[in-house]
């Protein structure tokens, strides 16, 4: 870790997580917590808790939990020591220089480099499109209609036919073959030496959301396999978390980002004046873009091309946005390929009209359906309306479900009951409309012994952190050791070892685990669905049986290790024992 834990605390506790979640999603205050809908996942009905007293989140619908500092990293796409920096400002805590360590600072100069070297790269392909041999280049684009002052902004280039040219000039501007190599800009060949990648194309220099230069795209001019060639995954180039045009799309406040496939359809869009286009980079759309772009938006129209490809690939990135959480809409190119040549054909108004007119992504999926069924034939019809009403099942929120059936239904001429019933039929046949998840509660819903033992071990410990005064009534019969699962034994040994010195912060026993998988498994561990109501004697029996099936769980795994483990032998005696003790022995909750 880069900061002192103590520091990485006090900044934890100025902010306030109900303070900082409340300034991206509106929260509504319920019972002891605050509500939202997730902003993690796609739903209708609020699933998300944000727990003042417990400074944690948790989402009941997909499972995601952490503390203040979790949350910007997953909001804002930070690294914990981004999170960190940020959160100490908006408290007004000044941070000492961070200490790196030797690879730590290796690492992040050599990412510096890589990112000059693509620079450099970048300066020498613009000069080689303004030098003669770059006429053919400049012919080229020219050509497509670009601009000087698009050329400009987009800071297109050539790379012209000598494959030496480009090394030479970076070793002379003192980078090493390592770096040119590891950048992607050249390779080794046994006749040459290093030698560029790329060789007689036009390139796009493909910068990141602050504008550096990450890698390249290069394009034939005219035909030619491939059409474009693109820099390779590097240190500092990663497709799936990248977008073409988004250092520019992030400021364009439109209200909506439009994205396309190509590199050209950005660019001409840009020069039209639709400065909120995106593409993805020579690779499918990502999950990770999708959440990247939520940063910026929350509607993103789809401007693919209009062939089979496009539309398979419409259909795709509808459900990542969907997942993500976004509005997805489709922009209708026809009868034109893509928006590169949509433009140039029509022109800006035109396109504009389109966006207007952008398909909701929900009729857009059934009209690409309706189009595999002959509606002259009734059965091949009957089936359409079959496929419609499985697809309405995906809907979790009875209003927005109805809504859609019944603009579907008239659309399509059915009869809005018919398909009622249609879609109830599925609904009860593929395991119902698909439920909101919701936390099973109680330790005998799975018969599995071990999943019992862990979901118990859960149970406890989110009691604790719940209601911490009633830590020194079990603290007789439970101790770390109990927890058989090695993270939940982590978790437990720091949060009693807190208690018992009167500390009482769970939101921190999460940063002190290093990996997302670790902190997402303890924020669930600390918010493991418990039964809020019923009576205080049902409440206490509840807690009774989990205390017991703890020590139970503790005491069994244990008895299996008695040869192997050194430690078991101590903790079957003491397990035993606290076992007939808990069989006569009533907790009560109520009584200090
Ligand atoms: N692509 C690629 N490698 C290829 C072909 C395509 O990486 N051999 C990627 C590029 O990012 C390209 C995108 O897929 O921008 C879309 O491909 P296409 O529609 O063919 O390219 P356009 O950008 O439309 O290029 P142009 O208009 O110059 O044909
Ligand atoms: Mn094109």
């Amino acid at each position: 870790m880069y900061y002192p834990e103590e520091l990485v605390e006090e900044i934890r506790s100025k902010n306030d997580i109900v303070d900082v979640v409340s300034g991206y999603v509106r929260l509504q205050k319920k019972g002891g917590n605050y509500w939202a809908c997730c902003p993690f996942h796609n739903e209708n009905t609020p699933s998300f808790s944000v727990s003042g007293a417990k400074q944690m989140y948790h989402c009941f619908g997909c499972g995601v939990s952490g503390n203040v500092f979790t949350f910007v990293m997953k909001y804002e796409n930070f690294s914990f020591p981004e999170a960190v920096r940020y959160l100490a400002e908006r408290v007004g805590v000044n941070l000492p220089e961070a200490e790196y360590t030797e690879e730590q600072k290796q690492r992040a100069n050599r990412r510096a480099r890589l990112m000059e070297v693509n620079r450099e790269a970048a300066k020498f392909f613009y000069y080689q499109l303004r030098s003669p041999q770059g006429a053919v280049g400049n012919k080229y684009l020219a050509k497509r209609e670009l601009s000087e002052e698009t050329m400009q902004r987009f800071g297109l280039g050539y790379a012209g036919k000598n494959g030496t040219d480009l090394v030479r000039y970076l070793r002379q501007k003192g980078f090493e073959d390592d770096i040119i190599k590891g950048a992607g800009l050249a390779s080794y060949s046994e006749k040459y030496g290093l030698v560029s990648q790329f060789w007689n194309r036009v390139m796009y220099p493909i910068q990141d959301i602050n504008g550096r230069v990450i890698g390249f795209g290069g394009r034939v001019m005219g035909e030619g396999e491939p059409k474009y060639l693109n820099s390779p995954e590097t240190e500092v180039f990663d497709k799936r978390r990248n977008l073409y045009g988004l250092n520019f799309a992030r400021t364009a406040r439109s209200g909506n980002i439009i994205l396309c496939e190509g590199y050209m359809d950005v660019i001409s869009m840009h020069q039209a004046g639709f400065t909120q286009a995106v593409a993805s980079l020579g690779t499918a759309f990502t999950q990770e873009q999708a959440n990247l772009l939520r940063k910026y938006t929350d509607t993103v129209l789809l401007a693919y091309d209009s062939d089979g490809a496009g539309v398979k690939a419409a259909l795709r990135g509808i459900g990542i946005l969907r997942e993500a959480g976004l509005t997805g809409k489709v922009i209708d190119m026809r009868p034109h390929k893509d928006p590169d040549e949509f433009m140039k054909a029509l022109g800006k108004e035109a396109f504009q009209e389109r966006i207007n007119r952008a398909e909701n992504s929900f009729y857009f999926e059934i009209r690409i359906l309706e189009g595999q069924f002959d509606m002259s034939d009734p059965e091949s019809k009957t089936r359409f309306h079959r496929e419609i009403a499985k697809k309405l099942c995906q809907f979790s929120e009875a209003v927005e479900r109805e809504n859609y059936l019944q603009a579907i239904a008239e659309k399509y001429f059915i009869g809005v009951e018919n398909l009622r019933k249609l879609v109830i039929s599925y609904a009860g046949e593929t395991g119902g409309v698909k439920p909101i998840e919701r936390p099973k509660s109680g330790i005998h819903q799975k018969n599995n012994a071990e999943e019992n033992g862990k979901r118990a071990q859960r149970l406890l410990l989110t009691w604790i952190t719940d209601e911490p005064e009633v830590y020194p009534k079990i603290k007789k019969y439970i101790n770390p050791g109990d927890f058989t699962e090695e993270l939940y034994r982590k978790a437990a040994e720091k949060l009693f070892r807190d208690l018992d010195n009167g500390i009482f912060r769970p939101a921190d026993i999460i940063s002190t685990f290093e990996e997302e998988e670790e902190q997402r498994a303890v924020g669930e561990l600390f918010n493991t669905g418990l039964s809020q109501n019923g009576m205080e004697k049902d409440r206490e029996q509840a807690f009774h049986d989990i205390v017991l099936a703890v020590k139970k769980n503790s005491y069994e795994y244990f008895s299996q290790r008695l040869g192997s483990d050194v430690n078991a032998l101590n903790q079957v005696i003491e397990g035993k024992k606290a076992l007939e003790e808990l069989a006569r022995t009533h907790i009560s909750l109520s009584e200090g």
